[in-house]
């Protein structure tokens, strides 16, 4: 009798759920905002990365709804083969004025600008030196590139200093990655000190702008602007998908970098360009980010609230990590633990992210303000958290 090839999914589903690491999703039966319908359920929203509350808001919609009647719902096939919509150029020209770089690329989500633009940029004979709390997607990159991995400790400058004397000479290229802001952590890096290594050690920097992009910076345009690195030797990622709240992903750099990943990032190459919907709301987002700075202000303002809240008296059970960002995240003893709070968070009407392994090497509640969010929001959420 031959063994089942597939028998052994039902084992590791087991064993997943067996370490309270199995995972679902949860329906949404409303727009994206502050406050939104769960499984039936009316919750404050503190799980959701649209940091700007733009993804529920009339003009990207109205901006998406215009774009998809004038060019249809899909794009058809790969830009360079079916061709692309002037959209899509001028999303592209948006992204690099904020960024204030030569040009930008964008691609289809911000998981496939990593996997591409790394994959391009190494190879066999390369070395990726990569924060170890990156995001999947710069790691699964670096795997997939076929370069050397290695990994420095979290937002460690000496030990990925001491990395790069000890191996640096035997390869080629070396890309050093990190995210600015790190989505589970809410910390963001030190980005001026990893601009300074990768000078002296003759290395590219790939910078996640994920969660910064919209936030950071007098204009929003990331923590390349935070920090005055504008104009510096950066590669710059990102998505449309968090603060821009559509859906893509883009790299902006220099013109040859953009020119060089045209032609050679695969994830970019073969694969459907981005819709005419989500790339007229990303376009809107941008012009709402330029035009609105006070969305920017209010988020702040709802973040340092949040933290004041939390800093005065933090809830027992809690270890609340270091955080320079709107996210937040309250460590806990094991995932049973968090998964428990999460679920009780959630009967007195709060939604959060309850973030366990592998996704992170500890259990934590994730908590992700919006500019959007009332005070009485958080003030209701520090409360849940004390009565857990
Ligand atoms: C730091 C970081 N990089 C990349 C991505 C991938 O972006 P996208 O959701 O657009 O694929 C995410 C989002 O999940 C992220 O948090």
């Amino acid at each position: 009798m031959p063994i089942d090839p597939y028998a052994w999914i039902e084992k590791s589903l087991a064993t997943i759920r067996s370490a309270n690491w199995y995972r679902s999703v949860q329906a949404i039966a409303s727009r994206p905002g502050p406050a939104i319908r769960l499984e039936g359920r009316s919750v404050i929203n503190f799980a959701s990365n649209d940091y700007l509350g733009l993804a529920g808001s009339d003009r990207l919609i109205l901006a998406a709804t215009n774009a998809t009647q004038k060019y249809g719902t899909g794009t058809t096939g790969s830009r360079l083969i079916t061709g692309h919509r002037p959209l899509h150029r001028e999303l592209e020209l948006a992204i690099a004025r904020l960024k204030k770089t030569d040009d930008a690329l964008v691609f289809s989500s911000g998981y496939l600008a990593n996997i591409g633009t790394i994959a391009a940029l190494v190879g066999k004979r390369d070395l990726i030196i990569g924060d170890r709390y990156n995001h999947s997607s710069l790691k699964n990159g670096a795997i997939l590139s076929g370069a050397t991995v290695k990994e420095y400790l979290h937002c460690d400058i000496r030990d990925l200093t001491t990395k790069l004397q000890e191996c640096r000479d035997q390869y080629r290229r070396c890309l050093i990655l990190s995210d600015s802001v790190f989505s589970m952590d809410g910390d963001i890096c030190p980005l001026p000190e990893l601009l300074a290594i990768a000078e002296e050690f003759s290395c590219m920097l790939l910078v996640d702008e994920a969660h910064a992009t919209g936030i950071f910076g007098a204009t929003g345009a990331g923590c390349a602007e935070h920090f005055g690195l504008v104009g510096k030797p950066l590669i710059q990622m990102g998505t449309l998908s968090k603060a821009l709240g559509s859906l893509g992903g883009y790299v902006a750099g220099t013109a040859p970098l953009i020119d060089f990943l045209r032609n050679r990032a695969p994830s970019w190459i073969y694969t459907t360009g981005l819709s005419p919907g989500d790339t007229a709301a990303a376009l809107e987002a941008i012009a709402i980010i330029q035009e609105e700075p006070e969305r920017r202000t209010s988020l702040w303002q709802n973040v340092d609230y949040l933290k004041q809240l939390l800093a005065e008296s933090l809830p027992s059970g809690f270890n609340l990590l270091p955080s320079d960002s709107p996210i937040s995240c309250l460590q806990m003893s094991d995932a049973d633990a968090v998964l428990e709070a999460g679920r009780k968070l959630k009967e007195a009407g709060l939604f959060v992210g309850a973030v366990r392994p592998p996704t992170v090497p500890t259990s934590r509640i994730r908590i992700a303000v919006m500019a959007t969010h009332e005070p009485i929001h958080c003030e209701q959420l520090v409360k849940a958290l004390h009565c857990l």
